[in-house]
C-alpha cells in the first residue's frame, strides 16, 4: 500500500534538510510526499532559491503565515496545518528541526490522531529561553518516530524517559551533512559580491543575540575589529539582523551581502578560511567543510564538535570572540569519528518510514 506523508516546511534551514529526504521518497517505491510551506520564511533569497536550486517539489500546499509574535504565528499555522491535514488525509506528518513550523505541524498532526516523524530529534541546548528549545521539546513528545542525527541526540531523549514509551528512537545520521555531500560540486560564486581572496565567513541571527542590544552590540563591535585586523569578514545577513541592527542604530562595517541560496554558501563555506556563526547548521557546516568554527552563543546542541575541539563557544562577549577568531583563523578540522553518518540519513529515514508503513 502506499504511504502518504505530509511534510511540514517554512524556514530555510527546512528547505536544505528536506531536500535531501525529499530526493529519497522520490527514488522509494511505496510512498509519496505532499509537501506543505507554512510562509514563515518568504523572501525570495529565504526561500525560492532553495526549491529552485535543490530540486524541492512545489509545495501542493502553500500558506502566507509570517511574522506576529510566537504564539501568534504557531497559533495560526496549527489552524490552517489542520485544515489541510483534514483535506489530504496523511497517513503520516514529517517535521524538520525546530522552528515554529514544526511544533505548529507537529501539534495539528498529534491532536488528529495523525503519527509524527521529527528529523533533529533529541538535540538540547537546555536553555528553555530559547523558543527553539520549547518547540523541539514538545515536537519530541507528541512524535512516534524520532530520528535523532547524533549519539547525543539519542542519549538526550533516553534521559528524559523516552526508552520507555512505545515511540521509536533512531540515530540515523544528519540530514545536512547529505546535502553538503550531496551538493558541493555545485558551489558557486556569489553573483555580483566582490569578494576577497581569504576571508572570514560569519552569520548572525539567532534571536538571543539579535533581539538583546547589548549582546548585538558586543558581536558587532567584534565583528567589525576582526574585519579590520585580521581578515575580512563575509556576512550574508538575514533579515532579521537588518532590521534589528538598523532599529539600534548600529554600524556594521563587514563585507555585507544579501542572504544567499545553498550553491552560493557551499561556495563561501569551502574557501573561507574561519567560520563565525550563532546558526545551528552553519556550525556544522563548516566541519563539513573542514574549517573550524567560532560559535557566537552560550550553548550549542552540536556538543559532540564543542568536545572533539573543532568548535569553541564564545558567547556574545567581544574579547572572547575576537581572541578565538586569532586562534582559528585558517585552522583545519577532520572527521575521524564519522560523527554525522556520512551521508546516508535520508535514506535510512525514509527506508525507516517505508518498513514501518502506515
Ligand atoms: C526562524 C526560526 C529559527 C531558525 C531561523 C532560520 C523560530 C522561532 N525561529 O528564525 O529557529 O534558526 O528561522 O533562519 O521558528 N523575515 C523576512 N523575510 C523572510 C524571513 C523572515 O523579512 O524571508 C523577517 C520576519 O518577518 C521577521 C524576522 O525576519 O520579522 C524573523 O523571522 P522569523 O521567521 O520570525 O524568525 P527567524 O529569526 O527567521
Ligand atoms: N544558508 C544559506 N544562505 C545564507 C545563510 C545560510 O543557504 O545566506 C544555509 C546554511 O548553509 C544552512 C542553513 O541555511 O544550511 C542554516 O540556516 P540558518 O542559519 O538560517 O538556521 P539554523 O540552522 O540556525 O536554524
Amino acid at each position: 500500500m502506499q504511504q502518504r506523508i505530509l511534510t511540514v516546511i517554512g524556514a530555510r534551514p527546512q528547505f536544505i534538510k528536506a531536500s535531501v529526504v525529499s530526493r529519497a521518497i522520490q527514488k522509494t517505491e511505496g510512498i509519496e510526499e505532499i509537501m506543505l510551506h507554512t510562509g514563515q520564511h518568504f523572501d525570495a533569497n529565504m526561500s525560492d532559491i532553495f526549491f529552485n536550486q535543490l530540486g524541492i517539489p512545489k509545495p501542493d500546499v502553500q500558506l502566507d503565515i509570517n511574522g506576529g509574535s510566537h504564539g501568534e504565528m504557531t497559533g495560526r499555522m496549527l489552524a490552517e496545518i489542520e485544515q489541510a491535514l483534514l483535506e489530504h488525509k496523511p497517513d503520516r506528518v514529517l517535521v524538520y528541526g525546530d522552528t515554529n513550523s514544526t511544533l505548529a505541524g507537529a501539534l495539528a498532526a498529534a491532536k488528529l490522531h495523525i503519527p509524527v516523524a521529527h528529523v533533529e530529534a533529541g538535540l538540547r541546548s537546555f536553555n528553555m529561553q530559547m523558543p527553539e528549545e520549547i518547540n523541539r521539546i514538545l515536537t519530541d513528545q507528541v512524535s512516534d518516530m524520532l530520528f535523532c542525527p547524533t549519539a547525543t541526540a539519542v542519549d538526550n531523549l533516553h534521559k528524559e524517559g523516552f526508552k520507555a514509551k512505545p515511540v521509536q528512537v533512531l540515530q540515523v545520521g544528519d540530514v545536512m551533512q547529505d546535502a553538503a555531500l550531496l551538493f558541493a560540486e555545485r558551489a558557486a560564486a556569489p553573483v555580483g559580491a566582490e569578494l576577497p581572496e581569504q576571508f572570514i565567513l560569519a552569520t548572525l541571527h539567532r534571536a538571543e543575540n539579535t533581539d538583546d542590544p547589548k549582546r548585538l552590540s558586543s558581536i558587532v563591535t567584534a565583528l567589525n575589529h576582526i574585519h579590520k585586523t585580521l581578515a575580512p569578514v563575509v556576512l550574508p545577513l538575514h533579515p532579521r539582523t537588518r532590521k534589528l541592527i538598523a532599529q539600534h542604530g548600529l554600524d556594521l562595517n563587514v563585507n555585507l551581502i544579501d542572504p544567499v541560496g545553498y550553491f552560493e554558501m557551499v561556495w563561501l563555506l569551502d574557501r573561507a578560511q574561519l567560520v563565525l556563526t550563532d546558526s545551528g547548521g552553519v556550525q556544522k557546516e563548516a566541519f563539513f567543510f573542514r574549517k573550524a568554527c567560532v560559535i557566537m552563543r552560550d550553548q550549542t546542541e552540536w556538543r559532540e564538535l564543542i568536545d572533539i575541539g573543532a568548535n569553541e563557544l564564545v558567547g556574545a562577549d567581544k574579547t572572547r570572540i575576537v581572541e578565538a577568531a586569532a586562534r582559528h583563523f585558517g585552522r583545519k578540522v577532520v572527521d575521524s569519528e564519522q560523527l554525522y553518518g556520512g551521508g546516508q540519513a535520508s535514506q535510512r529515514i525514509v527506508s525507516k518510514l517505508v518498513s514501518t508503513g502506515a
